[in-house]
């Protein structure tokens, strides 16, 4: 096991399982890693972001976390299953660690088993408990089961009187309140996406292709300790209309406007962020009015988005600003998301709740005008409303032509 990207706490991890485990009330759970593609070198797997919440363990293909609140043995309560060592594999992947007190104590697992012994201590549970919980989100109706659901459903097959139960709002509600920690890690992702964004507005000019500037905002990431927490989007003209544009290959013109969404991750925490920003360092007119409607709906949904409030009430805002200046039918998605673990981070229903970080990122886009604009902060929602993360990055019209003058 790699332990580079744990930057939480091991105590935080096994804090967030203590409270798994006391809100279960009784109801075994499991949460499980999945399963690595066979030829890793082809492109990184990544851990189930629940299991990953629940453990900081980034590399354990196939490793799953029991929660059996009433096994009798107080040590058996939460139990780590890693699948076993196999002396061939190891050759191609790397050495793996026994099961000893070390390792007990760099991961804060003290009780820690091989998968091969997961079904039988899964059924015992089932026979003493008769409820398993369901933790992992639910596939839609034509997706594959969602994993622990697949394996309780065979378990409640094979032992009469088990009860599945619907727990799935239990860890995106935990996850989608940061702890400081986490906090911590957003901002300093926000930190990378601040120094990448300073070099875009330092190089955008005439003549230079799209990925030029992705690939400087990825250096940029990096030199501070940053990763790309997506595919950069960045589009000229009406690329920037297009929503999921990743072909970055046209060369940026003097009159375009270029939409940026890109923004760096850290200790696998994520930021997200989006500028519109002008090819020749000025707004025209036409630009400067499409641009301040979408800034003052950016404003107005960050004034909506307060704990109590519901994310349909922040769309409002939103698209009230953007309707009243004509634009109604342009504004073509949602107005944000929760951002964690994940860009689009879990989210649990219900209303805005302090603690939060999220995502407000109006648009309006014009294809046949050759012409998008989006604006997307990060914010965190306290009790006194929402406090921008991302204002080190030039948002207001002045602001960028200020800070694009210098080059
Ligand atoms: N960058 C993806 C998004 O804005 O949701
Ligand atoms: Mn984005
Ligand atoms: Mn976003």
């Amino acid at each position: 096991m790699e332990s580079a990207e744990i930057m939480v706490p091991i105590a935080e991890y096994a804090d967030r399982r203590r409270r798994v485990l006391q809100a279960l009330e009784g109801a075994a759970g499991l949460v499980l890693a999945g399963h690595e593609t066979p030829v890793p070198s082809l492109g990184r797997w990544k851990t189930d972001r629940m299991f990953w919440y629940l453990t900081g363990l980034d590399h354990e293909s196939g490793a799953a976390v029991l929660f059996d609140p009433s096994a009798e043995d107080e040590a058996k309560r939460i139990t780590l299953f890693v699948r076993p060592r196999d002396p061939e594999i190891e050759r191609w992947d790397g050495p793996r660690e026994p099961i000893d007190s070390a390792l007990k104590a760099k991961t804060g697992f003290p009780a820690i088993a091989r998968t091969t012994a997961m079904p039988s201590r899964l059924s015992e549970a089932a026979r003493r408990t008769k409820q398993l919980a369901c933790l992992h989100q639910f596939a839609n109706h034509n997706g594959p089961l969602s994993p622990d659901l697949e394996l309780f459903r065979k378990v409640s097959e094979r032992i009469p009187g088990v009860s599945i139960q619907d727990r799935t709002q239990l860890l995106p509600s935990m996850r989608a309140v940061k702890s400081a920690t986490e906090l911590g890690l957003i901002r300093e992702a926000i930190s990378a996406t601040v120094a990448g964004y300073d070099r875009a507005l330092s190089m955008i000019r005439p003549g230079i292709r799209e990925e030029e500037i992705a690939q400087a905002m990825t250096a940029s990431f990096r030199e501070h300790g940053g990763e790309p927490a997506f595919d950069p989007i960045v589009g000229a003209g009406a690329n920037g209309a297009v929503l999921h544009y990743i072909e970055r290959n046209a060369v940026i013109t003097a009159g375009d406007l270029v939409v940026i969404d890109y923004a760096a991750s850290y200790g696998g925490y994520c930021s997200d962020v989006t500028r519109t920003l002008p090819a020749a360092g000025s707004f025209t007119r036409e630009q400067r009015l499409l641009y301040e409607v979408v800034l003052e709906a950016n404003l107005a949904a960050i004034d909506a988005a307060r704990p109590g409030a519901l994310i349909s009430d922040v769309h409002r805002a939103a698209e009230d600003v953007i309707a009243r200046a004509g634009y109604g039918d342009f504004f073509i998605h949602g107005i944000g998301h929760q951002l964690g673990a994940e860009v689009h981070d879990a989210t649990p229903d219900g209303p805005l709740v302090s603690g939060m970080v999220m995502t407000i990122e109006p648009g309006i886009y014009l294809y046949d005008r050759c012409i998008g604009v989006r604006v997307e902060d990060d914010v965190l929602l306290t009790e006194s409303g929402a406090v921008t993360l991302t204002v080190k990055i030039p948002k207001t019209v002045d602001a960028i032509e200020a800070a694009m003058a210098g080059r």
